[in-house]
């Protein structure tokens, strides 16, 4: 059994320790808002956040984040996320969508650590986040907008 702290709640998993955090978030649980996109650590589909840093679910072990405090995409809250949110719509990111959970998770993360992050700060937060529909531009503008938000 693993147990595990996810979305605020306590959960015992009968699974066994190196399965991928990813399968146990979509699978086990049911929280499909985490995608799938290379299992390699090379796309950031599938970010999660662990104790607030981001993190490629498909390269960690459940076990090893035992003891720690899992958010996915379903529960992410606060300033910064609520500004992200705000942003993303206002600036009409979304393409096909597949990549932006991860997008979203990294960016929250980059702006809870740097609330005011340049251009540079941004592409090596954002850098592991691949997009195939390209929303690069928008990403990076949306970014500095949800900045924005979060001083008013
Ligand atoms: S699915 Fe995890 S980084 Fe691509
Ligand atoms: S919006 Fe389509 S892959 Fe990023």
């Amino acid at each position: 059994m693993v147990k595990l702290q996810i979305n605020g709640e306590e959960r015992e998993l009968d699974v066994a320790a190196d399965t991928p955090l990813l399968w146990v978030v979509r699978d086990e649980l049911g929280l499909t808002g985490t995608k799938f996109g290379c299992g390699m650590s090379l796309c950031g589909a599938c970010t999660v956040h662990v104790d607030g840093v981001a993190t490629r679910s498909c390269v960690t072990a459940v076990s090893d984040v035992e003891g720690s405090q899992v958010t996915t995409i379903e529960a992410i809250d606060g300033k910064a996320a609520k500004a992200v949110q705000t942003a993303w719509d206002k600036l009409d990111v979304v393409q096909c969508g597949y990549c932006q959970s991860g997008q979203v998770m990294s960016a929250v993360a980059l702006l809870s650590e740097n609330p005011k992050p340049s251009d540079d700060d941004i592409d090596a937060a954002m850098s592991g986040n691949v997009c195939r529909c390209a929303t690069y531009v928008r990403i990076r503008a949306a970014i500095h907008e949800a900045a924005k938000l979060m001083e008013a």
